[in-house]
């Protein structure tokens, strides 16, 4: 299988040589929602910084290949990669209030993609981002470019991030965790915007969140992640009926759905979780060979 975004083997690790990442690979099909699930630490934010070039400093790519376009942005120069990754891909990030500069108002933070990347011409940008915003819902758009954020809900932050990363039509978007910091209420329809969004939009969409449930709302296709090692890659159908990995089956039997009442849901067992500790613990000794 190979898609929009393709990850093959990928391996990252801290200077100690602590693997992070374990020969990870991971597709998303153009125009398609893969969502990549995991426990808090699993490595599932470190994937989208290794594929839009922002890995921190400790961390280290060992090997592997990540494709993107069809270009393997791993054998790129660092400018040529920044070069590819800005006309390609965008992030929509976890929480919204960190990733606006504060002391800016709206609309520059906006429009800086598309004269930066693009190079519109600010009215141009301008008149592009008055749209945006109108798409992703805000009333009052021009009081809105003119605020700063700390004048605006946490929703309307993200609705305004939404809007940011769709601006330079980007052909991947990767969202980490896009719900997880707003209000219980909020998240739904943040969560009905991003799919609006990638639907009209046609964007391949890489879908962060430790949330099953939430995968099964808006994803194509999912990666199951494990301690940085992919256990799972399935179809969205076929893994809600047949989950192959046993610990994929006991996330499922986890997580409430339809079928699964909440009052029926099993915590992931001891001894699943020694297996799947047992398997990390083999692929590192044959990786190590
Ligand atoms: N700057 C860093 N230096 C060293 N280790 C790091 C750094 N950032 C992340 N890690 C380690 O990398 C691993 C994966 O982290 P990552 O943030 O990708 O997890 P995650 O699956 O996104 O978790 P969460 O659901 O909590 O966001 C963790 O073990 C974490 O401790
Ligand atoms: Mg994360």
């Amino acid at each position: 299988m190979s898609g929009y975004l393709s990850v093959r083997n990928l391996t990252v690790a801290l200077q100690t040589g602590e693997p992070i990442l374990r020969s990870v690979s991971l597709n998303v099909a153009a125009g398609q929602v893969h969502g990549l699930v995991g426990e808090s630490g699993a490595g599932k934010s470190m994937i989208g910084k290794a594929v839009l070039g922002t890995l921190p400093r400790a961390l280290h790519v060992i090997s592997g290949e990540i494709w993107l376009d069809g270009v393997d942005l791993l054998k790129l120069s660092p400018a040529a990669r920044r070069k590819q990754i800005g006309a390609t891909a965008a992030l929509i990030p976890q929480d919204p209030l960190t990733a606006l500069n504060p002391s800016k108002r709206i609309g520059p933070q906006i429009t800086r993609r598309l004269v930066d990347i693009l190079g519109w011409s600010k009215q141009n940008a301008q008149a592009r981002a008055l749209e945006l915003l109108d798409e992703v819902h805000i009333p009052n758009p021009e009081r809105v470019m003119r605020s700063y954020p700390h004048e605006l809900s946490g929703g309307m932050r993200q609705r305004i991030l939404i809007a940011s990363a769709f601006a330079a039509e980007p052909k991947l978007i990767i969202a980490d965790e896009p719900t997880t910091a707003l209000d219980v209420t909020v998240q739904k329809q943040i969560l009905r915007l991003i799919a609006e969004m990638q639907s009209h939009h046609g964007t391949a969409l890489l879908f962060v969140t430790h949330d099953l449930g939430v995968v099964s709302k808006v994803c194509d296709s999912l990666s199951v992640l494990y301690a940085g090692k992919v256990l799972e890659e399935a179809r969205m159908h076929r893994f809600f009926m047949h989950p192959v990995h046993p610990y994929s089956a006991a996330l499922l039997a986890a997580t409430p759905t339809y079928t699964n009442p909440i009052d029926s849901l099993l915590p992931v067992s001891e001894t699943v979780i020694e297996a799947v500790e047992q398997e990390v613990l083999e692929h590192d000794i044959r990786a190590s060979r």
